[in-house]
């Protein structure tokens, strides 16, 4: 009987040491230690020895058990410990590989100069509001002291929606708008930035859909003088303290003086080169004191208000002060010219 507990003794070793995974792990406990396994059914046997064998039977029946349950739970830790290092190895993250390098975008020049105005003119205590770009013919146009018949309306082609609606050519509807809405209140002092529209073919200094800034200010005793302080400041903050401007006389329909404003040349300072076609100067907007008529239309009594309004292209602005020659290249996108102002 000995001899019998010594093979199976052997034969669980043997078999448990070709055990490698959890699970037949697992099957060989059912086998050998398990209700069903021999070693169970041996000890429920015991009760047909005689008296006197019995107690040394039942000690090797506990001996063997117990050697079981140790070598079981040597290779249980075993196998366990295997398996984690396994996952552990395959689970191992490179962290030494290198990142993708993400992307970040950059503020297109447009946009910054369009910034960079807005701050100046904050500083000087405007307000920035903007209008719609889809625009009647009423405020694009007639309360602008442009009427159906007024030849100035060839100044500006038109992108017509319906006889009433238009693509704004220009943002001087917002000039109107603001004196509805702040009638009868003064100051008004607002900025305007947005995108207008025209039937223009492109070419380098042609765009049909374009950027514009108007400003506007209204209150009693305002004079030239105010635009042309404002202007000159305006001047300084953005192209620096040497600069200066020019007034020339010009004519828009809704502001009466009319004049068109000059920078020195941001090229040669002034001596006369390419960029200015030998002038030493550079337009850079249009502007002048708001027609009595069109102040009377919004509400505002010409006899006692005045005011003065201006609008200028930011994309023109832009390529002064980056020295862009087509204005082209401010809308294709192209990621060689936009990286450049990553970070400006
Ligand atoms: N709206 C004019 C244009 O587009 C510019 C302008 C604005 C002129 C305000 C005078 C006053 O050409």
């Amino acid at each position: 009987m000995k001899q019998e507990l010594e093979t199976l003794h052997g034969k669980a070793l043997q078999e448990l040491g070709d055990v490698q995974d959890t699970k037949r792990l697992g099957d060989w406990r059912v086998t050998y230690l398990g209700k069903k396994s021999e070693l169970t059914t041996l000890s429920k046997q015991m009760g047909q020895l005689d008296a006197e064998s019995r107690p040394a039977y039942g000690q090797m029946l506990n001996e063997l058990r117990q050697a079981l349950e140790g070598a079981f739970a040597t290779t249980k830790a075993t196998i366990e410990e295997a398996e984690q290092n396994a996952r552990l190895a395959s689970e191992t993250i490179d962290i030494t590989l290198p990142g993708r390098a993400i992307e970040v975008g950059a503020v297109h020049p447009i946009s910054e100069v369009v910034r960079e105005i807005e701050d100046v003119f904050l500083g000087m205590g405007f307000s920035i509001v903007d209008g719609p770009e889809v625009e009647t013919d009423h405020y694009n146009f007639e309360m602008l002291n442009l009427p159906k018949d007024h030849p100035a309306r060839d100044m500006q082609d038109t992108f017509y929606i319906t006889e009433e609606l238009l693509l704004r050519t220009h943002t001087s509807p917002m000039q109107v708008r603001t004196m509805e809405r702040m009638h009868p209140h003064v100051p008004i002092k607002v900025l305007v930035p947005g995108r207008v529209y025209r039937r223009d073919e492109d070419d380098a200094t042609h765009s049909h859909a374009f950027t514009q800034i108007e400003g506007l200010v209204v209150d009693k005793g305002i004079r030239m003088s105010d635009l042309k302080g404002v202007l000159e400041a305006f001047a300084k903050a953005l192209f620096g303290e040497h600069q200066r401007v020019r007034l020339r006389p010009s004519y828009f329909p809704f502001t009466e003086p009319s004049a068109e404003v000059d920078l020195v040349c941001v090229h040669c300072q002034g001596s006369g080169c390419r960029v200015c076609k030998e002038t030493g100067w550079i337009e850079i907007l249009g502007s002048g004191m708001v027609h009595p008529r069109v102040l009377d239309m919004a509400g505002y009594d010409s006899e006692i208000y005045s005011g003065f309004a201006f609008g200028m292209g930011p994309e023109r602005i832009a390529m002064l002060k980056y020295g862009i020659t087509d204005i082209r290249q401010l809308y294709q996108n192209d990621l060689r010219l936009l990286r450049q102002f990553a970070g400006v």
